[in-house]
């Protein structure tokens, strides 16, 4: 018998699919012509999990429950198959493991993402993962999120077997070659995996992966849940697993990364494009400069497959380029990351060259030139000239008015930000400038490519810094007054580190480059940053910046900086006083929230959550605690924010202006994320 899902979009386990599927198992169960079961399912994917929009609702406690699901499905006097294409993952694999035999198509990736969402998984699937894919696989899969594929899966036991061609007609074959064998196979019964595991596989697995866990509670959970697999009996460790399950549940941290799951997705949508708007074709993608920014854009579109043909002034620049990317791709090979064959197809698909004619056959054109308007200008009304009919425009500026650059071209209506974040290959946020000219097409293009370059797109209006720096500049006004009020760059450091950030804003000067943005004239010196600059602390790439660094890159505090910052205060008349950890987070992270309300204010970001996904893809901001704007209404709350402004009003003076939106939605006890 056949029993198939159909769910669409990816067949998650909501309270209508887990009672279709315990409804079939007794179906199969009472029919005597039946002799197994295949469960499968219909569309883009098997079981992608629990419903999660279910999650806090009375749907998710409603009968059957996806712990008597699995019970049920493991009980079946007949054999019961998994045939798994897409991906199987949280309660999704719960389901496959329950089953007596799992198939797959080779392209199928299978995981426990549940630690992504603040949880584990918690329909014995911290039991049964262990006792067939092993204590090591199991912790890794679910401490991490990390998915496997079909083919890893089956090297270690999670697949009985790799189908290549129709899933479901094979997964029947298999079904009747196992029909016979008895007794079944229980996962929850088997023991030759999870016995003699030693203390030490968990402890160096948590050592080995301390940074990535710092602040998160569910990994630690996860790690402890499977543990309990190698000491108790199966019936005794679905008991732990069920409390540590609802100790993570009614956490803050679980709402939050719950919260951002559907945070990020909602990003990718666009509220007030047509329906019938439809995707311009994105062939080739041209990129003007072969810089850092430029080579780790580059990178992104042929890691997927898309041509680029590169452009820069100088065979020089062009050679060093080109030669970073070749550096950058070997050294991901060396990880595992790429295998040579892909690195040569990617090396394959670049066509450097000094032609700026080239880019002629290119339907979208990223500019990563030189921040200066007079420079961007110049590169577009030149593109504007060469530019097929139809092709997207794009700047990559971080700051500069994006309305500004369009009008400099006869075409403002192809032409976007694409604001990508250093290093481009790496980080995952790409903000989508939206000009006012901007077309429809053009926009929803950005975002599907997006996609298709594995970055979460969020659309901003134009205005200095977007999203993300813009909210970046009022904590770094208050934070370089606080270091001149009393503070020291490795105070201010700590808070935000403690904080769960994973630096601090004078640890990302350092790493950025202090000198960015600098007037360059050593002369002039109107700040610390200037003076610092003067003497050649330009950052980590110096050796140093507010920090001493050694050899090793670690950094000191040091006294230089301090006697610096000291006779500044002295100079400007700054009286010198203790600063709380209190005040460094008042001043610079409640300004940010403050300055997020003004963007939502101007409609320049399209929802709040929109703010929190840039911060957490952005700049680390700790998913646990949502975004900012997720944790000033449900951590710090609004009232408290307005209070903590208010009081250090006098000392912000005309750097803070109060969002009338934060003092509204603070008085009447709204908030700004649902
Ligand atoms: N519950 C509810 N809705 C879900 C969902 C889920 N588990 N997974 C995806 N969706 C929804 C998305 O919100 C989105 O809805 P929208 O179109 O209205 O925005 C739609 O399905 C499509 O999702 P994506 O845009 O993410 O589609 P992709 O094709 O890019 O990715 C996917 C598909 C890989 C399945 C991805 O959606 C995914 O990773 N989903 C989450 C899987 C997950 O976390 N599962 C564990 C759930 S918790 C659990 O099982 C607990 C158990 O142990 C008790």
């Amino acid at each position: 018998m056949i029993v198939e899902s159909n769910n669409p979009p990816v067949n998650a386990l909501g309270h209508a699919v887990r009672k279709g599927l315990v409804e079939a198992i007794e179906a199969a169960e009472a029919d005597e012509a039946v002799k197994a079961v295949v469960i499968a399912c219909a569309g883009q994917t098997f079981f992608a999990g629990a419903d999660v929009s279910e999650f806090g609702t009375p749907k998710a406690f409603e009968a059957p429950m996806l712990p008597q699901v699995v019970d049920r499905i493991e009980a079946c006097t007949k054999p019961v198959v998994a045939a798994i294409h897409g991906t199987a993952l949280g309660g999704g694999l719960e389901v496959a493991l329950s089953c007596h035999y799992r198939v797959a198509v080779p392209s199928a990736k299978l995981g426990t993402p549940e630690v992504k969402l603040g949880i584990l998984p918690g329909a014995g699937g911290t039991q049964r993962l262990p006792r067939v894919a092993g204590v090591e696989k199991a912790l890794e899969m679910c401490a991490t999120g990390n998915q496997v594929s079909a083919k890893q899966a089956s090297d270690f036991g999670l697949v009985d077997r790799l189908i290549e061609g129709d899933l479901l007609p094979h997964a029947v074959a298999y079904a009747e070659e196992v029909r016979d064998i008895r007794p079944l196979p229980k996962s929850s019964e088997r023991q030759d995996r999870v016995e003699g595991v030693a203390d030490s596989v968990f402890d160096d697995f948590r050592k080995a992966n301390a940074r990535k866990f710092r602040g998160f509670d569910a990994p630690e959970a996860n790690i402890q849940a499977v543990k309990v697999a190698t000491q108790k009996p199966y019936g005794e460790g679905v008991l732990e697993e069920r409390r540590l399950f609802m100790e993570l549940m009614s956490g803050k941290q679980a709402k939050a990364q719950q919260y951002f799951f559907f945070a990020e997705r909602k990003a990718a949508k666009i509220d007030d494009i047509p329906d019938d708007t439809r995707p311009r074709d994105i062939r080739r993608v041209g990129v003007i400069g072969a810089g850092t920014m430029g080579g780790g854009i580059s990178m992104n579109f042929l890691s997927a497959g898309i041509p680029v043909t590169i452009v820069e002034m100088s065979q020089d620049a062009l050679d060093r380029g080109t030669g970073v990317v070749r550096k950058n791709y070997e050294a991901s090979a060396a990880k595992g990351r790429f295998t040579g064959e892909q690195v040569q197809q990617a090396m394959g698909n670049l066509n450097p060259t000094l032609d700026f004619d080239a880019l002629a056959e290119c339907d979208l054109i990223i500019e990563a030139v030189y921040e200066n308007m007079d420079v961007k200008k110049e590169v577009f009304g030149r593109l504007d000239k060469i530019a097929k009919q139809g092709a997207i425009l794009a700047s990559n500026t971080s700051y500069l008015n994006v309305n500004e650059i369009a009008a400099s071209t006869s075409r403002p209506q192809d032409v976007v930000g694409l604001h990508f974040f250093s290093p481009a290959n790496i980080m995952k946020l790409l903000e989508v400038v939206r000009g006012d000219k901007t077309a429809p097409d053009v926009l929803l293009t950005a975002m599907q490519l997006a996609k298709r370059i594995r970055k979460v797109a969020v659309v901003a209006g134009v205005c200095h810094g977007f999203i993300g720096n813009r909210m970046l500049m009022p904590r770094q006004v208050e934070a370089t007054k606080l270091l001149l009020e009393g503070a020291s760059p490795e105070q201010v450091d700590r808070v935000h580190v403690e904080f769960g950030m994973p630096m601090g804003p004078f640890q990302m000067a350092d790493l950025a480059g202090v000198d960015i943005g600098w007037h360059r004239d050593p002369n002039r010196i109107e700040n610390v940053r200037d003076a610092l600059c003067a003497i050649d602390r330009w950052g980590q790439k110096k050796g140093a910046g507010f920090y001493d660094y050694d050899e090793r890159r670690q950094p000191s505090p040091s006294p230089k900086v301090q006697q610096i910052i000291e006779d500044f205060a002295a100079q400007q008349g700054v009286e010198r006083r203790e600063i709380t950890d209190q005040e460094i987070i008042e001043r610079t992270i409640y300004t940010m929230v403050n300055e997020g309300a003004k963007i939502l204010e101007e409609g320049m970001a399209q929802r709040a959550s929109d703010i929190d996904v840039v911060w957490v893809y952005g700049y680390g901001w700790p998913v646990y605690k949502g975004g900012p704007m997720f944790w000033a209404d449900n951590y710090e709350k609004l009232d408290t924010i307005v209070a903590g402004l208010k009081r250090n009003e006098e000392r912000m003076g005309d750097d803070a202006s109060f969002s009338q939106l934060l003092l509204d939605k603070a008085e009447k006890g709204e908030k700004f994320t649902r």
